[in-house]
């Protein structure tokens, strides 16, 4: 018996050729040991491990790592198409595991960006407010409810959830085993940011609304040891300053910060001492005091300001009302007065490590890109970094990285491109279901040429091209694009796409090597996220009021066919900048070739450019 099936074994081995080698001489393998080693790399193989990544509250996402490569990250947003979207993330959880075509239970750790127990920290300092405030108890008891009791209703996701993580994600994703790891947020921040850089010596800021117990950290990073030097404890918060009075002059708060710093330019500063007197007072050793019984920030974001703010400020302005002169002072007030504390904040660094001159910055706070170009012209930083996605969504993969103990992969990591690659066929699907609609396909050189030639002549292009971008910024991948050197092209692309308010400025692209003829920047700023001096004349379309832009240079690395058209077109027009904003009308960026199609067709722009179709309208 055992000798007829050593016999069957190993004539099956000769058929199917298995051997192995030895010296160049070769050695036919048992079958059933072959079948035994296929079935152990398929199914029993635990050196490969998925590190599964969530920020489950404000701008919700799902990051998936693979032995310390990002394979994909997705807000939950993009797919919802709810802006900001910060509920709890099925949509994403589903899109990046459908990425790499494996289920929830093939993941080895979950890791998320906050560590809920902590937030009892927080609730104490809540319920003291509660006690002697009657304006606070407006903000935050409804608050409370919604994040303890009433999340079912809620928009956001909340820390209830984080609890009971293991049920929501079983009843939708399917039954998993493996372990869930809860990261500090702060550090989660920081991991993902500092990911971008190989400096070996640096300071790394993370600022927000708020982590745990800290709104601010500041640490000191030399050869991989870190030390924390600097941290202020929520509610004391620059976050909560800033986005206060983006509520008090009438903007939507956490949405609406980019347009108070966008109004910022128009003004005078002329109420910045009287902040900085009675709202946030700056203390020795780096440290701030915020005023929260006249700044609450939770009272703000149901609507409501402590009479101590109006009686300073005067009345807060209605979204209907056009912002008075005296707004704009105040938004220029608020702009300076931030500038001025970060700047402060960070003093310890340069007064107990001279030798450091570069900096990380992340956190929601870093999205102030006015500030952050503020730090290279007024501090000792000679270059600083800002992750793509400064902001929570980043922390998904800032989660994954702590709990992934593989080398991580920098290449990845680095890329803003994290999205779902879709192919010509995909494309072809989309544009059939489009009404009205012309297209050309043709090839990657012709690609480049004729879009280059289209936006020459002064026309608008939506630019969809490879995977989308991961944070807020559109960096070439789904953009809309334009011709910067016609200042009148601010106001077609106002009426055509964007219906904004005038005051918000629109962000150039320059390729990398030509930055330096039109911006005042002695550094890259691949995820444009720094301001800096406009030197030229020639571009009046990206240039804001006070002679500065949000910059974004590209290198042919980072994205070739981008780069290749901002060439090409530099070439043309003797200008290599492109005005680029976000390939949106009103709601999330676009993020699927249907979605593309639809904002397509609903704007007013001349041509779709998506992969290697040209899409215009038939006539
Ligand atoms: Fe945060």
């Amino acid at each position: 018996m055992v000798s007829t099936i050593i016999y069957l074994d190993f004539l099956i081995s000769r058929l199917i050729k298995n051997h192995f080698e030895i010296n160049s001489k070769k050695y036919v393998l048992s079958s059933s040991f072959n079948l035994f080693y296929k079935f152990k790399s398929n199914y029993l193989d635990t050196n490969m491990t998925y590190i599964l990544g969530l920020c489950t509250m404000d701008t919700s996402s799902a990051a998936l790592l693979k032995d310390g490569k990002v394979i994909a990250a997705v807000e939950e947003e993009r797919l919802s198409r709810i802006k900001n979207d910060g509920s709890f993330p099925h949509l994403a959880i589903t899109e990046v595991l459908s990425i790499e075509n494996i289920k929830l239970q093939d993941v080895s750790e979950i890791a998320i960006y906050w560590k809920p127990w902590r937030v009892f920290t927080r609730g104490l300092g809540t319920v003291k407010k509660l006690l002697v405030s009657t304006n606070s108890r407006k903000g935050i008891q409804p608050r409370l409810e919604e994040l303890f009791f009433n999340n079912e209703k809620s928009m956001n996701g909340s820390w209830s959830d984080l609890f009971r993580i293991k049920k929501i994600l079983r009843t939708q994703h399917g039954k998993f085993n493996c372990r869930i790891k809860f990261w500090d947020h702060h550090h989660t921040h920081q991991m993902y940011g500092e990911a971008m850089k190989d400096w070996k010596v640096y300071a790394s800021l993370s600022y927000d609304g708020g982590g745990e117990d800290f709104s601010t950290i500041v640490s000191i990073v030399k050869y991989g040891k870190r030390e924390v030097l600097t941290r202020h404890k929520w509610p004391n918060s620059l976050g909560h300053f800033y986005s206060t009075f983006t509520g008090f002059l009438g903007f939507k708060m956490l949405e609406g910060e980019y347009k108070m710093m966008g109004l910022a330019p128009y003004g005078d500063p002329k109420y910045k001492d009287l902040i900085l007197d009675k709202v946030i007072k700056l203390l020795p050793n780096g440290n701030y005091k915020l005023d929260t019984e006249l700044c609450d920030y939770h009272a703000a974001l149901r609507g409501f300001f402590s009479n101590e703010l109006m009686e300073l400020f005067g009345a807060p302005r209605k979204d209907v009302n056009k912002p008075t002169q005296k707004h704009i002072d105040i938004a220029s007030s608020v702009q300076s007065a931030f500038e001025e504390t970060l700047i402060h904040i960070l003093q310890p660094v340069s007064i107990k490590f001279p030798e450091i001159n570069k900096l990380v910055i992340c956190g929601g706070c870093a999205l102030n890109v006015t500030a952050n170009g503020k730090l290279l012209t007024s501090t000792k930083f000679k270059e600083i970094i800002i992750p793509p996605a400064p902001n929570d969504a980043g922390c998904a993969i800032g989660a994954a990285l702590c709990s992934d103990t593989n080398s991580p992969d920098f290449e990845s990591l680095r890329s803003p491109y994290q999205g779902r690659k879709y192919s010509n066929e995909d494309i072809q699907t989309a544009i059939e279901k489009g009404q009205g609609l012309i297209f050309d396909q043709v090839s990657d050189y012709d690609l480049i040429e004729r879009t280059a030639e289209i936006l020459a002549s002064g026309k608008l292009v939506a630019w969809f091209q490879g995977r989308s971008e991961f944070g807020p910024r559109a960096l070439g991948a789904r953009s809309f694009l334009a011709d910067p050197r016609s200042d009148a092209i601010r106001d077609e692309i106002n009426v055509k796409i964007k219906k904004r308010e005038l005051f918000r400025p629109f962000a150039p692209s320059v390729t990398e090597e030509k930055a330096a003829d039109y911006f005042c920047l002695n550094q890259n700023s691949p995820y444009m996220n720094i301001v800096a001096n406009v030197l030229s004349g020639d571009i009046p379309a990206v240039t804001h009021t006070d002679t500065t832009a949000r910059v974004h240079t590209v290198s042919a690395q980072s994205n070739p066919k981008y780069y290749s058209l901002l060439k090409r077109f530099g070439e043309i027009t003797n200008v290599p900048v492109l005005l680029n904003t976000s390939f949106n009308i009103q709601e999330p960026i676009v993020y699927s070739p249907d979605d593309a199609i639809n904002t397509f067709i609903n704007s007013g722009v001349d041509f779709l450019v998506i992969e290697n179709f040209i899409i215009s309208r038939a006539v």
